[in-house]
């Protein structure tokens, strides 16, 4: 696990690139570069290569100077302020270099009282991606989109988890409007193409009595990773390697969160069916799909028969009883 992100190396390595940025058809000498941050050559040197690392294509050497070679697709907080529409969610914005978890971030600002409602947390990178159930998330630098936003619903505990259906809807209509994609959601939130998955998403509660404190949801989006660690070969995809074409992530999150944010408010102002109905056309699971589930205590074997009112998926066993359940995995689906 790495430590806490350091203010000054990721404000250096921003002030780095919009340098970059601002002069994209010229040379910047890596004097010039030392110079305006106040740093050494070497220094410099070594936040040029940070910053390669993360997928930014930066020409040349430190004597001949460095450039651009076509502008990076890097999720900078003012490039990303001037397109951004919303009117909470992703105010204000971190965007981190490299972090453990955008979720272990975000909880550290919340802890300390620095992450209000619509707060989000972006990486280029991720040290211990977490995943559902204790599972590692792949976060190859730059190639996937990770992120926390953290939520203030006013709503009851019992109806968080329609929050974190509603995340997987959103990020559904913004992947196949952007990509043209069809994409399924297994339950409850996995993004899928056909039987690999491409993105999900981890919220984790801070309740307060029986009201929803704050809420932490993270959003895994594979973008433009053109293959996977052979582990996951079989059970992940990317829109690079579905549509053959690289992606802009900022386009994506752009479209993403100001869609997610119609999808809150419709649901704090009208409650759980605003999300129940578009979850449960958009998912081949509501309806009629043959499945088993691990609800992590048990396995249930049956059929699906739709959403209940807070969001439980009810299962129909072979003796016609209903099963409602509210958190798992589903381990086999036809
Ligand atoms: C899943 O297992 O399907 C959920 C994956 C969620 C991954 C995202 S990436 C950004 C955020 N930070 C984390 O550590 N996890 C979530």
């Amino acid at each position: 696990m790495i430590p806490e992100p350091s203010n000054r190396t990721e404000s250096q390595l921003d002030r780095v690139l919009e340098c970059l940025i601002g002069n994209m058809t010229v040379s910047v000498s890596g004097e010039r570069l030392a110079r305006e941050l106040g740093v050494s050559h070497s220094r410099v040197i070594r936040l040029v290569n940070r910053l390669r690392s993360f997928g930014v294509d930066v020409q040349g050497e430190p004597f001949s100077g460095f450039r651009l070679s076509r502008l990076p697709d890097v999720l900078l907080p003012h490039e990303l302020g001037r397109r951004l529409h919303t009117g909470s969610i992703g105010r204000p914005l971190h965007h981190l270099y490299e972090v453990d978890s955008t979720n272990a971030h975000a909880l550290r600002l919340l802890v300390r009282g620095q992450a209000p409602h619509g707060t989000l947390v972006l990486a280029e990178s991720q040290s211990s991606g977490r995943g559902r159930r204790g599972r590692a998330w792949s976060s190859e630098p730059g190639n996937g989109l990770y992120m926390t936003m953290v939520l203030e619903p006013e709503v009851s505990c019992s109806l968080a988890p329609l929050l974190t259906l509603g995340t997987a809807v959103a990020a559904h209509d913004t992947l196949e409007r952007v990509t043209g994609l069809e994409i399924d959601v297994k339950w409850p939130n996995d993004l899928m193409v056909g039987r690999r998955k491409i993105g999900g998403v981890l919220s984790e509660l801070q309740a307060e009595l029986d009201r929803v404190g704050s809420m932490i949801v993270g959003i895994g989006l594979n973008v433009n990773q053109a293959r996977f660690p052979s582990e996951l070969e079989e059970i992940a995809t990317s829109l690079r390697i579905e549509t053959g074409s690289v992606h802009s992530r900022q386009e994506i999150l752009i479209d993403f969160l100001a869609t997610f944010e119609r999808l809150y408010g419709r649901f704090i102002e009208k409650g759980p069916s605003q999300i129940i109905a578009p979850w449960s056309e958009v998912s081949s699971f509501a309806l009629g799909k043959i499945l088993e589930v691990d609800d992590g205590v048990r396995r249930i074997r049956g059929t699906t028969d739709g959403l209940n009112p807070l969001g439980a998926l009810r299962i129909r066993g072979s003796d016609g009883i209903v099963d409602e359940v509210y958190s798992g995995d589903v381990i086999h689906w036809e």
